[in-house]
Parts: C-alpha cells; structure tokens; sequence
C-alpha cells in the first residue's frame, strides 16, 4: 500500500511537471524591459533628414563599384543584400585581393547600433561610410577621387542636387555618405521575434520561446539586449574565460585601439544577433562557423557557463526567430561613365 501511495504521488509530481507550462508565463512582459520591436516605419537618424530622393541616391552608391580605386568593389561586394548583408567570409576581401583584419558585421539593420564596426570606432552610419572607401585593404579609394569620379557624370549631378536640395555644391564626400546613411536606414528586417514582442504568441514556437527564457535567464540578455538584441554595449570578449588565439587573435585589442585605455584590451562591442543565422562566420576573428559552437563559446567565455547541447538547441532556435524579412532592394542602374571619369587603378 505505501509503495502504490509512493508511485501514486510520483506519478502525480511527473505529471505536474510535465504538464506544467513550459514558456514563463510573463515571458513576454521581461522580454519587453530588455528588448525593442524594429519600428514599422524607416527611423530618424541625427543630422540628416531622410527623403525618397537621397534614398535612392544611397542606393546606388551602396551598388557602385566605381567608388572604390580598382572599380571593383562596391559597398555590396562585402556586405551583401542578397546573402543577410555581409560577406560570409572570415575576414574580407578587399583592394589587391587583400584579406582584411576582420569579419564584416552585416549593413542590415546596421542604423539601430550604438555605433559602428566591432569597436564601436564610427559614431554614426555617417561617419562610418567614409572609413571603407579610404581603407587600404577595402576600396583604396580617396575623398577627392570619388568627388571626381562623381562629377563625371552628370546623372549622378543631378541626384546629389535632388537629394540636397537648395546646395550649392551638393556633390561632396560628406553628401556621399550621408546618402548611404538614408539608404542603410531602410535596410531593416521586421521578424518572428518582433511579432511575438507585438502581442502575436503563435510567431514563436515553444521551443523558440524557451530558448528566450534561457537567453534571459543565462544572462545573455545582459550584454545583448535593446533593438538590435546587442550593438549596444562594450564587454571584454572573454569576460570569464579568454576563449584560445585561435578564436580570439592576441593581435587585435578591440576598443583599446580607439581610447588607448588599458580596460578596453580585447573590449569589443556585443554583437548585433538580428539575422545571426544568416551571418556565418562568427566573431570579429570570423573564425567560427556553426552558431551552436558560437553559442557555446559564449556560454564559457561570458558567463563561465558549460551550457549543455539542450540549452544550446534552445537558444539558436530562439535566435533563428531574429531572422527577418529582407528587404526588397531592386538593383540599380548607374550613370554611364563619360570621358572624363578617372579610370580604375590597382
Ligand atoms: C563594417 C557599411 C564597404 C568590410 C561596416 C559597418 C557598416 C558598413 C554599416 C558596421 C556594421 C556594424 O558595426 O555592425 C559599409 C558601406 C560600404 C562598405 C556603406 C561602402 C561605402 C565595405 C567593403 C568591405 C567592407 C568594400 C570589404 C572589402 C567591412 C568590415 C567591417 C565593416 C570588415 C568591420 C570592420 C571593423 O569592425 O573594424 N561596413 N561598408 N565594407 N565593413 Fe563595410
Ligand atoms: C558575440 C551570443 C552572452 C558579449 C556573440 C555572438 C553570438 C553571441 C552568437 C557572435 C555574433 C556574430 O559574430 O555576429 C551570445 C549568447 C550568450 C551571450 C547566446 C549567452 C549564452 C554574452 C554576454 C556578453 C556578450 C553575457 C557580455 C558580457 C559579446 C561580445 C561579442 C559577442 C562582446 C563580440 C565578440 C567579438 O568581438 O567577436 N554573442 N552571447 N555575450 N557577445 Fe555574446
């Protein structure tokens, strides 16, 4: 009799906990104080009014090799719209067929980080777009020379003239950049997990939701939280544990390099996860390929935690719910080169 009362209450302990929800029932409420849906309309960005016409202008510099030394590399080459905005290399390839120090993060939904690159070194999607145009190993190119090649044709004249309306001298290297800016700011990518924070419970499976919970719970969310779930906050990259060389090059201090601050030694920003599925190879060393494994180096080197494969299954199926809707980009058709175009060096 008291074995039978024994498993009779076993059985209904294992029931009850197999019956018992699964998803937290405020689960959508603490999502909410961490992270932020995408707007449903293009965001502001500071200093630079955005309109239709400098949009489409951003387009097609975004698409135009000829802003690059060699003609050969164009704002898409490495952060491409058809593959989730980047690359999927580990470090790029640029000017001369260089490879260069880093993984390119990728362009889509860009506009909602803190600031640009793994460091955190352009303050604003402005500033960042002449960075590559002058990178030796990206497109060589100068300020001076894209004016001019500019210049040389006068379809693209006029689109500077009708994106700065009322300038004089509306083809410059800073009008240039701020016409990518408008563009890159419509590059967002509405997903199951904006749905889900908006009210829908069916955008999320169980599993997806679990995975959540686990990301809040872990304390991944501490470091990876706002709208773009990270690109908003420095942390050393092995805050408990220092993940190998292989993983994390000793050659690369991060933010060091940009407040010289002995604190900011291998402090990089933590990652924008919108689209992580689709941005293989991991890490600013991209010298991992599986998100699991990514995962899972995060799970020792942030939070001095073994997560096991379960945990691990969970959160990537979480973060396969950041995978949004790309953004119909139709491919531009770019002014005809004319005489007086500088032509294509190196
Ligand atoms: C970083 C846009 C050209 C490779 C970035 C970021 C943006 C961007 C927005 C920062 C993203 C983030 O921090 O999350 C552009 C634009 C380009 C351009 C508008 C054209 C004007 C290129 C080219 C290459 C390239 C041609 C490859 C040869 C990279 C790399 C980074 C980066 C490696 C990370 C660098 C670091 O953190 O130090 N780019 N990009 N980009 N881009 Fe580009
Ligand atoms: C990078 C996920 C916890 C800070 C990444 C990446 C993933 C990820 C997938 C690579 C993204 C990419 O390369 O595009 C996670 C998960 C976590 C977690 C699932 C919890 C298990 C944390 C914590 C911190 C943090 C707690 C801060 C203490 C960073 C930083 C990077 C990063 C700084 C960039 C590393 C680099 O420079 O390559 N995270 N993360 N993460 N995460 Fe986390």
């Amino acid at each position: 009799m008291k074995r039978l009362l024994i498993s009779v209450a076993a059985l209904l302990l294992a029931t009850t906990a197999f019956s018992a929800d699964p998803v937290p029932a405020d689960l959508r409420e603490t999502a909410l104080s961490t992270f932020k849906p995408l707007p449903s309309t293009i965001p502001a960005v500071a200093n630079n009014p955005i309109t239709p016409d400098k949009i489409a202008l951003g387009k097609a510099l975004f698409f135009d090799p000829r802003m690059s030394a060699s003609g050969v590399f164009s704002c898409n080459s490495c952060h491409n719209l058809a593959t989730g905005g980047d690359d999927n290399l580990e470090t790029s390839i640029g000017h001369g067929w260089q490879k260069g120090p880093r993984n390119a993060p990728t362009a889509l939904n860009a506009v909602f980080n803190i600031a640009q690159f793994w460091d955190g070194r352009a303050e604003d999607l402005k500033a960042q777009a002449k960075g590559p145009v002058q990178a030796g190993v990206e497109m060589a190119n100068t300020p001076t020379q894209v004016v001019a090649t500019l210049k040389s044709m006068p379809q693209y004249v006029e689109w500077f003239k009708a994106a700065f309306l009322g300038e004089e001298d509306p083809v410059t290297f800073d009008n240039f950049a701020k016409a990518i800016e408008a563009f890159e700011a419509t590059l967002i990518t509405p997903a199951p997990f904006d749905a889900y924070l908006n009210g829908d419970d069916a955008a999320m499976t169980i599993e997806q939701k679990q995975g959540l919970a686990l990301f809040i719970d872990k304390g991944c969310s501490s470091c990876h939280s706002g709208i773009n779930v990270g690109g908003e906050g420095y942390y050393p990259f092995g805050l408990i544990e220092k993940p190998g060389a292989d993983v994390l090059p000793e050659n690369d201090k991060g933010r060091f390099a940009v407040t010289n601050t002995a604190d900011d030694s291998y402090v990089f920003r933590a990652a924008p996860l919108r689209n992580v599925a689709l941005t293989a190879p991991y890490f600013h060393s991209g010298k991992v390929w599986n998100l699991k494994q990514a995962v899972a180096i995060m799970g020792t080197a942030q939070l001095g935690e073994e997560l096991n494969d379960e945990e691990v299954t969970l959160i990537v199926a979480f973060l396969n719910t950041l995978t949004g809707k790309m953004p119909e980009v139709s491919y531009p058709v770019l002014p005809a080169e004319t005489d007086s175009t500088p032509r294509p060096s190196g």
